[in-house]
């Protein structure tokens, strides 16, 4: 394994919830490889495509134009693991192991080498076929901004700037109405996309999951406020915020997903609190989907691409079991091993976080 003057055919697979950038990452990839002389499969679908032998070829006609584009041309889901993957058998969904047909479905197509571009479950299925013996490099894909192991992943920064102007929009009317304005973002474990909106929109409570909050530190802020002639606040809230000794929103169950709690409902159920407790009139939005889709900041696109040009590197130097990543503005390698079903979360010494507190922001604790 590992043998780069071997390698003359590799995929390439979009895995989990999609985000600004992936079309980016996809373009280096294929720009990089074709230029090396290598040929290029696409899988469609995430990792269900590579069980359904679902190929494409990719060439630079393919590719042409996709920069800006949000999504991914490929398609993804996050549902589907080769490892447990949902079969009918006498009418009955079950789960079976199908990696063997994944990979056999690789053989036949004479593909040697697969760079996944996915979030943590994505590098999980990843890392278990590298062990498998399938040489795989990973690009750390996630809004959420919580792989470990890398500074930045991209389609972060997208989120941030949506979230941020949807608060500069949300300001506007929260001062005419005198109203509390509650924005819910996304960010189930980890509340990056919350800090860092919340930052540059200029919010007074940032509510994120690694800090349980105070439904009276909330309060006095707002009252606070109001005791300055602030008749009307903006509230940044995480999905995976929760009260102290209270617990998560869960909006739904996808069965057959990695993870299989959809976080919804934390800043609605905010919004109600506030108004019940402060007599101010409070509404709550939740910003959803918006965040993860549309075109890629610049930012993101120069990001994805770096991360594309280094995932095919490694594929041409035969570096495999790697997932590449962002140290100080430097594209390094990380074994997947050390990355896969971690977690990176805000700690309290974060230096935003005390920013944030030294300017007088609310974290609700
Ligand atoms: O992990 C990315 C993410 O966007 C989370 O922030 C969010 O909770 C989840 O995916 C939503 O998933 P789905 O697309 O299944 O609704």
């Amino acid at each position: 394994m590992g043998n780069a003057d071997k390698v003359k055919t590799i995929a390439v697979l979009t895995g989990g919830g999609d985000a600004p950038g992936l079309n980016a990452v996809i373009r280096a990839v294929v720009r990089t490889a074709l230029g090396q002389g290598l040929k290029v499969w696409g899988i469609k679908n995430g990792f269900g495509g590579m069980v359904e032998n679902q190929l494409v070829e990719l060439t630079n006609d393919s590719v042409a134009g996709i920069l800006p584009r949000g999504g991914t041309i490929l398609g993804t889901t996050n549902r589907d693991n080769p490892f447990h993957y949902p079969v009918v058998r006498d009418g009955q969904v079950i789960y079976e192991d199908l990696s063997g047909q994944a990979l056999a479905n690789l053989r036949q197509a004479g593909i040697e080498a697969l760079v996944v571009i996915g979030g943590d479950g994505s590098l999980k299925i990843a890392s278990e076929f590298y062990q498998l013996g399938l040489p795989v490099v990973a690009v750390p894909k996630t809004i959420d901004n919580d792989i470990p192991g890398t500074e930045r992943t991209f389609g972060f920064d997208t989120a941030v700037g949506v979230a941020a102007e949807a608060l500069d929009r949300l300001h506007t009317t929260a001062e005419s109405h005198h109203r509390v304005m509650v924005l819910e973002v996304m960010g189930r474990y980890a509340g990056w996309i919350a800090l860092h909106a919340g930052m540059a929109g200029g919010a007074d409570c940032i509510l994120l999951p690694e800090i349980p909050f105070s439904i009276d530190s909330v309060i006095a802020k707002i009252k606070e406020r109001q005791q300055h002639g602030r008749q009307f606040s903006l509230i940044v809230i995480a999905e995976g915020a929760y009260p102290q000794g209270g617990e998560v929103s869960v909006s739904r169950i996808v069965e057959g997903s990695h993870e299989k709690i959809r976080l919804g409902g934390a800043g609605e159920k905010l919004a109600r609190a506030i108004e019940q407790l402060t007599g101010v009139e409070s509404r709550c939005t939740v910003l959803g989907h918006v965040q993860r889709g549309g075109t890629p900041t610049a930012f993101d696109r120069i990001l994805s691409t770096r991360y594309g040009v280094a995932a095919a590197e490694c594929v041409l130097e035969g570096a495999f079991g790697n997932t590449v990543a962002l140290q100080k503005d430097r594209i390094i390698r990380r074994p997947i091993d050390d990355i896969a079903g971690k977690a990176n979360n805000i700690t309290a010494d974060n230096e935003l976080l005390r920013a944030g507190r030294s300017i007088g922001i609310c974290f609700g604790d």
